[in-house]
Order: C-alpha cells, then sequence, then structure tokens
C-alpha cells in the first residue's frame, strides 16, 4: 500500500508525481506532524492500540472512494463531541500508520485511495459503530486535513462566495451576493485552526505564530489571505480569504449586475484604451481590484505592463505582464522589499504601464511620479470614499514619507491623474460604479474635479434593493479627449457620453 512502509520498515518506492490536472489545486504541503518510521509490526501495534476504543468489531462496510474527489457539501453538518474524538483517535493513528513524506509526492486522488483504505482498517480495528454515511462524512474531513484546508475545503470549492472569515474555531462567517452569512462550519479546536493557517501561509514561504501573528499570504489558486493570530487576536486565530473568482468578472459582468451601465462601460473602455493614467477609489471590498482587473482587459497586447502589488490579486491577460509582489520583512526584521522599492525597480524594467494593486502609502509618490514621466496609462487603486476624498488621501500618504509642500503635492496629483474612477458597496450589498471623475488641474491651491458620469439614487424597490441611473453629467467633450482622440476614440466616446446624459437636466 501506497505510503506505508513494508513489512520490513522500508519507505515505499516513490511513485513518480502525477502532474495535477490544469484546473486542479496543487496538493498543499501536509500538516504539521512528524512521520514516524515504523516497521509492519509497529502498524500492527498502533492500529491494535485503537481496538481499545470499541468493543467487539462489527461489520463496517468497506469505504468506496471515487477516483475523483466527491463534491463537497455546500457546508459542514453539526458535529458531535463523539465524532470528533473518534476522527482525533483515527486521524492519530493514520498519521502514525502512513509515512506522510510520501504523500508530497503523490497526486491528490490516490493518496486519497490510500488514506481510505488506511481508515477503513482502523475503523475495522477500532470497532465502532458508524453508518457508511458518517464514515464517508469521516473520510472526506480526514482527506480534507491531510490534503487541504479541513473545514474551510466546503467553502473553497464554491465559486459565488467572496469573503470567507473565519472568527476563531466556532465562528466562519462568508459573504455571498454581498451579504454576510453565518456558516455552521466549525473547526475542532483553535490548534486545528491555527495548523491550516500555518499550512495555508507556509506556501508562500511565510510562517504565523505568536512571534509573527500577522501574516498576508495567498492560496494556491490566489484567493488573498490574511491571518492575525492570538495574542493580537484576543478569540483566537483569524483567517479572512477574499476568494478568487474562477471565472474572472469582465465590464460585460458588471454591466449585466446593474454596477454600471453600457455606456458607462464603453467610457471606461475608452479610458483603458486612450491610456489615461486611472486611479480607482472605493472602500473595503467595494470592488476595486475587480475594476482594475476589467481596465486593464484593454491594454494593448504590445505593451509592456508591471503590476506591483503586495498580495498577488491582479489577472492580466495580456502575455507581455511582469508580476512584482512586495516581501514583509523576515523574523529577524530583515530583507524586507516595499511597493515604493517595487515602483522605483519597474522605472528600470522599461515599464509603457505600471499597474499597483493597492496604493497606501508613500509609494503614491513614486507612482505619481512614474505617471508624469510618461508611463501614460498606469493605474492604482486606493481606499477611499469619494473622488475628492481620494485626493486628499493621496495627499496624505504623500505627506506621510516627504515633507514637500501641500501645494506641490496638489501639483503633482492634479498633472498626474487624468481620472478617478469611484466604486462603492451600496447597503444592498450590491456594488456600483458611482463615479467617473476627471482631474482638470488646478485653481489656486485646489484640484479641480469635473464628474462625467454619476450612479444617481432614485430610492429603493419592496425588497429593501436600491433603485438608480448612472447618467453622464452632459459633458460631451471632456478633458481627456484629445488623448482619446488620438487613439480614434473620441466618437465613440462623445456617443457614449451624449447617449447617457440626464436629458431633462442638460437639454432643458
Ligand atoms: N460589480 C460587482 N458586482 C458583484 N460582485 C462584485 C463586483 N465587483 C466585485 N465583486 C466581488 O466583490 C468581491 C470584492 O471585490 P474586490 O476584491 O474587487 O474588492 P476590493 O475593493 O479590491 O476589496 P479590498 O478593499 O479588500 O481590496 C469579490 O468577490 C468580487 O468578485
Ligand atoms: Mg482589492
Amino acid at each position: 500500500m501506497f505510503g506505508k512502509r513494508d513489512e520490513f520498515g522500508n519507505a515505499p518506492k516513490p511513485t513518480p508525481p502525477v502532474a495535477p490536472a490544469a484546473d486542479q489545486p496543487v496538493a498543499p504541503p501536509q500538516p504539521n506532524v512528524q512521520p514516524q518510521a515504523m516497521g509492519g509490526a509497529a502498524i500492527r501495534t498502533a492500529m491494535e492500540q485503537t481496538q481499545n476504543i470499541g468493543a467487539a468489531a462489527p461489520h463496517i462496510p468497506e469505504l468506496k472512494v471515487q477516483a475523483t474527489a466527491p463534491p463537497p457539501a455546500p457546508v459542514a453538518s453539526d458535529k458531535t463531541p463523539e465524532y470528533y474524538a473518534t476522527k482525533k483517535t483515527v486521524f492519530d493513528t493514520l498519521i502514525e500508520t502512513i509515512d506522510m513524506s510520501q504523500l508530497a509526492e503523490m497526486d491528490n486522488e490516490t493518496t486519497r485511495a490510500e488514506i481510505a483504505d488506511v481508515v477503513n482498517e482502523i475503523l475495522i480495528i477500532q470497532g465502532g459503530i458508524m453508518s457508511i454515511a458518517e464514515q464517508e462524512e469521516l473520510l472526506e474531513d480526514i482527506c480534507n486535513d491531510v490534503l487541504g484546508y479541513g473545514p474551510l475545503e466546503p467553502l473553497l470549492a464554491r465559486d459565488d462566495i467572496a469573503d470567507i472569515m473565519v472568527n476563531g474555531a466556532d465562528k466562519c462567517y462568508i459573504e455571498v451576493d454581498g451579504k454576510m452569512e453565518l456558516t455552521n462550519i466549525k473547526f475542532q479546536d483553535n490548534e486545528q485552526l491555527m495548523n491550516i493557517c500555518q499550512r495555508i501561509v507556509s506556501q508562500v514561504g511565510r510562517r504565523v505564530d505568536e512571534s509573527s501573528p500577522i501574516c498576508d499570504a495567498r492560496l494556491m489558486d490566489g484567493s488573498r489571505v490574511n491571518v492575525i493570530a492570538p495574542p493580537l487576536a484576543i478569540d483566537g486565530p483569524t483567517l479572512t480569504i477574499r476568494k478568487f473568482k474562477k471565472d474572472k468578472l469582465t465590464l460585460a459582468n458588471l454591466v449585466n449586475f446593474g454596477s454600471i451601465s453600457p455606456e458607462g462601460s464603453t467610457i471606461l473602455e475608452i479610458i483603458g484604451r486612450s491610456r489615461c493614467n486611472v486611479l480607482i477609489s472605493g472602500g473595503t471590498g467595494s470592488g476595486k481590484t475587480t475594476l482594475l482587473n476589467c481596465m486593464t482587459q484593454f491594454v494593448d497586447a504590445d505593451e509592456r505592463v508591471i503590476t506591483c502589488e503586495d498580495t498577488a490579486e491582479l489577472q492580466l491577460q495580456q502575455d507581455h505582464v511582469v508580476r512584482l509582489e512586495t516581501r514583509p520583512p523576515n523574523l529577524e526584521g530583515e530583507g524586507e522589499i516595499t511597493m515604493r522599492d517595487l515602483i522605483k525597480n519597474c522605472l528600470r524594467m522599461r515599464p509603457e504601464r505600471i499597474i499597483v494593486g493597492e496604493v497606501r502609502g508613500p509609494e503614491a509618490f513614486d507612482l505619481l511620479q512614474a505617471m508624469n514621466t510618461g508611463h501614460d496609462g498606469s493605474m492604482g487603486t486606493l481606499h477611499a470614499n469619494s473622488p475628492r476624498e481620494a485626493i486628499s488621501r493621496m495627499e496624505s500618504m504623500i505627506t506621510m514619507g516627504y515633507s514637500l509642500p501641500s501645494i506641490t503635492i496638489k501639483e503633482m496629483i492634479a498633472g498626474a491623474i487624468d481620472i478617478i474612477v469611484q466604486a462603492s458597496r451600496l447597503r444592498d450589498g450590491s456594488r456600483r460604479i458611482t463615479h467617473i471623475t476627471e482631474v482638470i488641474g488646478m485653481e489656486g491651491d485646489v484640484v479641480v474635479l469635473q464628474d462625467l458620469f454619476t450612479y444617481n439614487f432614485d430610492g429603493e424597490d419592496a425588497n429593501g434593493n436600491i433603485i438608480g441611473r448612472h447618467e453622464s453629467t452632459g459633458i460631451v467633450k471632456p478633458h481627456f479627449w484629445e488623448k482619446a482622440r488620438y487613439y480614434n476614440e473620441h466618437e465613440k466616446l462623445a456617443e457614449a457620453l451624449t447617449k447617457s446624459a440626464a436629458l431633462e437636466d442638460n437639454f432643458a
């Protein structure tokens, strides 16, 4: 049997690793358990030791394991303390019985089949009474613990979830359709949750424990992960996952969701094509990264794009893309690579466009400089609740790192940024693009903004859903007209703006 040591105590020959299917995530490393070298006798002893858990072995039907992993249940059922006790015994025996070091070399299906065999034997020796359904549930749970992310697996398999938020072992929330829901997913205890957090972050070479309790990471599928552990998180390890959407949202999807009107989407497309410098502003989870991704779809295939992110989330479709990611300091406090370092380095990499996942600090200065020095079409996102606030956030971020006069910073901003797109998550959970705003220049010491396109609220329907309209403000020849004309997009732009103008307001 694979993974078990033979009766002479030799580790089995490794099976050649099977390349995972393209859509199958790579098997994560094994849990934090030390494999023990055991001979066949020891395997038997370990198994026999479990006999004291049950009385005489009743008939336990053999588990049938499907070649592919069974589809996960939408949410885990409530489990009893006895279930967890049995699972722990079976799990511990399994860990002692099989050679965990071999698991990393196996593909998931083979490993699952092997684990099923061993679990089946252990259950027979233990002799507890379990229905087939319970055994299958136990096997699924154990496989998830050994191969994946334990109780999180069913949630990770769903593509309709935007966020998974685990607040200690007993509480796990998800966000679906813009609404927060409490699930009945529970972890055995905080230790199991912490092991899973550790497993997740170790895949990207990071660690999380009491001495370094905050960690950003990402799953193999690209989902963004944040872990904050005790003692900072008072009620147990807290894990937040921004799920990666398998089917990337496009502007056409956003139009279907009503996040933007077809004309608004055309305007965004033209902004992307005409190499305007764009700032995407919005609150947490308002859809900034999604929008940035959508706008990069209009970057020409022959442009060299460099992306800089804290946790790589963007999925640009072009061939000529270089992806860069920051690095936190190591335990000795050394080796940190900041966003500023990345943007500065990027300037030496002959970029045509620089895309910054999220501007949080003094790197705002470097991005503006890049925008001001010929890297037209650069883009970034930033947390702010309105285009006006985006400007002042940018200013205060630069003030954090440089002692420049306010007017100089404002002039820099006005000179660099062409467009601010505002994304919002409304109180009904929906996401809307509420402003497409131009940065026109300076008047005195004020940066002048001009809304081109806004979302105007009308009220709400009987179900509490917000109703409103996307309208252009009536400006048909915006400030970036010349850029659009240079890329031969000006007529399309005028048409989209005219078509979406609120008639009674503008032509009365
Ligand atoms: N217009 C939209 N309609 C429906 N869902 C959306 C829309 N835009 C984004 N989403 C979903 O909302 C979630 C959050 O989106 P996104 O990651 O783009 O937000 P964000 O503003 O970048 O968040 P953060 O501030 O955490 O970085 C994702 O699951 C995404 O798929
Ligand atoms: Mg984001």
